[in-house]
């Protein structure tokens, strides 16, 4: 939730923050501005402006951004105040000398606003922001750098923080708490930035700043301090994924260039993890004994990382008879989960940086859970703060719609199941070397689907006036279903629910008349004949039906009003071949309708607020 990025060096900030931003927009796109301290008459400038950064280019183009060699800037999803021009970030305190930039959420923010007002500081904005700027005033006395961490230790809530001073055009200061920022580190140049793709084109030296640390950043050196003031040795890691794994490669969206990438994001995991019948899961922090202790596995999760550890309970259950419950990370804490010292919390999740997550994460930890989290940003804070961390290295996810990074999510949780059944002795050699088998040829199956992708597309647009889908599933592929919907819904807007079939009976069968459109996962597997069951109910009642099936199946056309074919294989993998038509449907209705497909609205990539 909200970008930012900053800068201090010796080049002109503005063309580096501005180009910077374009690469976060994915945290958000309501609003956007920068701020610098400008060279020629050593004031801070300012620009805000309603809506994308196209907006903000706009804007600096008919009113340039003086030159300046540090700089802040931010691109928003409101959390407090209306997406408009004057709650846009930077937020400004009264003197005009200090600019801030916020990600997170201040939750004691109204009483300090309310004791800062007494003060005599006028507010402009409804952001919980600019409460920020104004205290760090309030403290300030010439050393901005005291002014901040003084200021930081009466805010409660989540930050990551990036403040200028007219006063002090040679620092820039940067602080967090819960919420995601790095420092990148150039020649005579450094950034922050809440994601790395924001600065990769100039450095790929990277601190992640930790909670609870503040740093003091000059274009020559940086220091970094916890917010007692004792300084910290940084740990400085190097980033390897490409420059252009962020660009979208000629592909109309990024969602369409992800989807695309899925076969080889499971390929290489595949290469990585499994040698001959072994799986190596590097990371998982626990001895086969240790994994032979676990009695029970608690999955986190939220969206559609919630979904792949649906898709992960069947198969860890089936696989290695381990009992496995699923909870939305944001309902975990209040239920009083049951964690013994044999449970195992697993927590899923892309960005890392989820807030719901991170929350079911300390709440377990705090009963005693050992944490190993499936997580695909490399330092993030759910990868510091598990005790065993399996990367999925599906690389930078930028559509807000999560494709390859559930893919990938799925890989890990069967290689994990696999691994379950193994030390649990619950699956035999053969059994191993034929679903490991099996799955090594998943990545060609996904090249065969993306072949027929213009069958696809037209079945898409042919149904893409449908105003209500239903999206219905049996066993493993329920959660698919239930993630075909989540897709459609939330890049087309269209109202979708996923159930499982065996429900459709006791309510949502109501819904069906020929105005509404059904998809229905039939693949190969013991559930198929009442599938196609469910499948006569709907027709019988005049619903359209899309019908996902697998080759071969030549009774299926007659139940179905389009039928989407997807290679034969092991009926325990169909999970990841059934997903791969309802992204394609999702993207094509949605492309169809004319809407943002990357940036849907109302919506960002990582959801940093509780
Ligand atoms: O970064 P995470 O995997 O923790 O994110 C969880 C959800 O916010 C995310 O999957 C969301 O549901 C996606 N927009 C779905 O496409």
């Amino acid at each position: 939730m909200c970008g930012i990025i900053g800068y201090i060096g010796d080049k002109n900030a503005s063309p580096i923050l501005v180009n910077g931003l374009k690469k976060l927009e994915y945290r958000g796109y309501d609003s956007s501005g920068i701020g610098i301290v400008s060279l020629s008459d050593g004031k801070l400038a300012l620009r805000k402006a309603h809506g994308k950064i196209a907006n903000l280019e706009k804007l600096i183009k008919s009113h340039p951004v003086p030159a300046g060699t540090v700089g802040i800037s931010h691109t928003r999803w409101a959390t407090h105040g209306a997406p408009n021009r004057v709650n846009a970030h930077p937020h400004a305190d009264s003197s005009g000398k200090i600019l801030i930039v916020h990600n997170g959420i201040i939750e004691n923010y109204e009483t300090l606003k309310n004791a800062l007002k007494k003060k005599g500081h006028k507010f402009l904005s409804d952001t919980d922001t600019e409460v920020i700027a104004h205290l760090i005033e309030s403290h300030y006395k010439g050393d901005l750098f005291l002014a901040v961490k003084k200021a930081i230790k009466e805010l409660d809530g989540a930050f990551a923080l990036g403040v200028i001073c007219s006063d002090h055009p040679e620092t820039l200061i940067a602080a967090r708490v819960g919420s995601p920022l790095i420092i990148g580190l150039g020649k005579n140049e450094n950034f922050i930035a809440s994601d790395v793709p924001a600065i990769l084109e100039h450095t790929r030296k990277i601190i992640y700043l930790k909670d609870g640390q503040i740093a003091s950043i000059r274009k020559d050196k940086v220091s970094i301090f916890n917010f007692s003031g004792k300084s910290v040795i940084p740990k400085i890691d190097k980033v390897t994924f490409k420059v252009d794994s962020v660009a979208k490669q000629g592909y109309a969206h990024f969602m369409l260039k992800e989807v695309h990438e899925q076969a080889d994001v499971l390929k290489q995991m595949f290469q990585r993890r499994l040698k001959g019948d072994s799986v190596v899961l590097e990371g998982l922090g626990l001895t086969d004994k240790q994994l032979k202790a676990v009695n029970n596995i608690i999955i986190v999760a939220c969206g559609t990382a919630y979904h792949a550890g649906m898709v992960g309970r069947y198969i860890i259950e089936h696989l290695s008879s381990v009992p496995v419950s699923v909870d939305v990370s944001s309902e975990f804490r209040y239920r009083n989960p049951i964690v013994s010292k044999q449970t195992l919390v697993l927590a899923v999740s892309q960005s890392g940086e989820t807030a719901d997550t991170l929350a079911a994460v300390r709440e377990a930890k705090a009963k005693g859970a050992k944490i190993i989290s499936i997580c695909n940003v490399v330092g993030s804070s759910l990868a510091r703060e598990s005790d065993g961390i399996l990367y999925t290295h599906a690389g930078p996810e930028i559509g807000v719609a999560s494709t390859k990074a559930y893919t990938a999510q799925l890989g890990m949780l069967y290689l994990l199941a696999i691994k379950l059944g193994f030390v649990h002795k619950r699956l035999a050699k053969t059994a191993i070397h034929k679903i490991i088998k099996d799955l090594k040829h998943i990545p060609a199956l996904y090249n065969k689907i993306l072949k027929n992708k213009s069958a696809i597309a037209a079945i898409a647009k042919k149904n893409s006036h449908f105003g209500c889908f239903l999206f219905l599933g049996r066993n493993i592929n329920f959660p698919t279903a239930l993630e075909g919907a989540l897709k459609l819904k939330e890049i087309s807007y269209i109202p979708a629910e996923g159930y499982a079939a065996g429900e459709m009976k006791h309510g949502p069968i109501a819904l069906i008349d020929e105005y509404r459109a059904v998809v229905c996962i039939a693949t190969e597997s013991d559930t198929y004949e009442k599938m196609i069951s469910n499948m006569q109910e709907i027709k019988s009642r005049k619903g359209k039906i899309i019908a996902i099936a697998t080759e071969g199946d030549k009774t299926i056309a007659h139940h179905a009003t389009h039928v989407v074919y997807v290679p034969k294989t092991n009926k325990l993998l169909t999970p990841f071949l059934a997903v791969l038509p309802l992204q394609l449907i999702a993207y094509f209705i949605a492309v169809k309708r004319g809407c943002d497909v990357d940036q849907p609205r109302n919506l960002a990539k990582s959801v940093t607020v509780e």
